[in-house]
């Protein structure tokens, strides 16, 4: 059962795209299973720094074949210019393919979501405006576009005929906004998607065929958990399911095949948009944690919230997921604090949650209740070896071990494919 999945358990920019990076170095395939261009995966490596957004992170590992799963959402114009950014870098990109059944996110997903967080004023999701809900609502009602559609210019023009209709009505009278041209809008796709087309494959057969000969596989996810569609923080969620069972879905493998899930955890919260999250730090902490960890969108520069580490959610998301190893990442961020709080439950008047609500309310109106245990005051990035780790950072993570039921195998001490420690050695 040679599939690893790699998932975020927080809010999304834990680190993934490092981790995956590195682990690819054993693995023959890496497949993306979820999200599109909203995600932002960074890899630093002796070439320099790449920012991936739609490309698998293995992308890196010449010998690694990559692909884009059917569970997740293709924007052409930023696939093609990631391409062709990485073939000007001198990365070989010849080996990706992409599932013919990926759902296509064209120019009216993204006009839609833009006019849509506009409609919702003070209450926005703050989506990345990358058009992903609209498409995977698309998806949902059967109105989508797949890349076995837009490969083919007939099929193609004949779908997109019936779609432009209503969405630009939807576009004209519900928000006041200019309709999109049909024939810009054709031209410009039958010409991204000739470059692609030779990528466009059934890519559930050739995964299953590469387990069938027990080749290590990576399913990557994107996002995070506590982002998830069902057990996220509804509605404050991306749109897919960046779980290890929407890994499953999405890379098209079998919940059978999945060994081990690497739940991929910063050593404190951050969040980009909006939706509650109690551990949330509004002090110069928060600010501290923002600059030392350049806590910053990837694509959209937001400034991201910060806070402790919110063991309530982490614990949620380990849960739910069967995380089978942690990966610890951006703990040198805390080499500089006399003390480190961790949100072990969410105080309302009455109660004390442990878990995270279904309804909002009662998670906007809690109080964290925060443990706070004493810091390693110390620089770990030069640390190459688990057991060189300062004794109160070990104290640290033995604590998030118990929080989160499973062991921290990786610890991230910095950006560097080097300053990603291996328990394990
Ligand atoms: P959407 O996925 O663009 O629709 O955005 C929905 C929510 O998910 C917003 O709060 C976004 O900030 C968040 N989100 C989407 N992608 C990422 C990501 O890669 N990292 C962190 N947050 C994300």
């Amino acid at each position: 059962m040679p599939a690893t999945v790699i998932m975020g358990g927080q809010w999304g920019d834990e680190g993934k795209g490092k981790l995956t990076d590195a682990l690819a170095a054993r693995a023959s395939m890496v497949v993306r299973a979820n999200g599109g261009s909203n995600a932002g995966h960074t890899v630093q490596t002796h070439n320099g720094t790449f920012k991936l957004r739609l490309v698998p992170s293995g992308i890196l590992n010449p010998h690694v074949q990559c692909v884009l799963g059917a569970g997740v959402v293709i924007d052409l114009p930023t696939l093609v210019g990631e391409l062709r950014a990485l073939q000007s870098r001198g990365i070989d990109t010849s080996g990706l393919i992409i599932s013919d059944r990926a759902h296509v996110v064209l120019p009216y997903h993204k006009e839609l979501d833009r006019l849509e967080e506009r409609r919702r004023e003070q209450d926005e999701i703050g989506t990345t405006l990358n058009g992903n809900g609209p498409a995977y609502a698309d998806k949902a009602s059967r109105h989508g576009l797949r890349m076995c559609d837009v490969i083919r210019p007939e099929v193609l023009r004949r779908k997109l005929a019936i779609e432009i209709d209503s969405k630009n009505a939807q576009i004209v009278s519900v928000f006041g906004d200019s309709a999109l041209d049909f024939d810009a809008l054709y031209l410009e796709l039958i010409d991204m998607a000739e470059v692609v087309r030779p990528m466009v494959v059934p890519t559930e057969v050739v995964v299953q065929d590469a387990l069938h000969h027990g080749e290590q596989i990576i399913v990557e996810c994107a996002q995070g958990a506590m982002l998830d569609i069902d057990y996220g923080t509804y509605p404050y969620v991306t749109s897919s399911s960046p779980t290890a069972a929407g890994a499953c879905q999405g890379a098209g493998v079998a919940p059978r095949q999945i060994e081990s899930v690497v739940g991929v955890y910063k050593a404190y919260s951050t969040r980009v948009g909006g939706g509650p999250m109690p551990a949330e730090l509004l002090d110069e902490t928060g600010e501290l944690i923002r600059q030392r960890g350049r806590e910053w969108g990837v694509n959209t520069g937001r400034p991201r919230r910060t806070g402790w580490f919110d063991a309530v959610a982490a614990r949620q998301t380990s849960r739910l997921n069967g995380v089978s190893e942690v990966a610890l990442t951006l703990v040198d961020v805390l080499d500089v604090f006399e003390e480190i709080g961790v949100c072990t439950g969410y105080q309302l008047p009455d109660h004390v949650l442990r878990h995270v609500p279904a309804l909002l309310d009662e998670m906007e109106g809690a109080t964290p209740i925060l443990e706070f245990t004493p810091g390693w005051n110390s620089d770990t990035t030069a640390v190459r070896s688990f057991d060189e780790l300062p004794a109160n950072l070990l104290r640290y993570i033995g604590d998030l071990e118990g929080h989160l039921g499973a062991p921290v195998r990786y610890v991230g001490v910095g950006p560097d494919r080097e300053q990603l420690i291996d328990r394990h050695g």
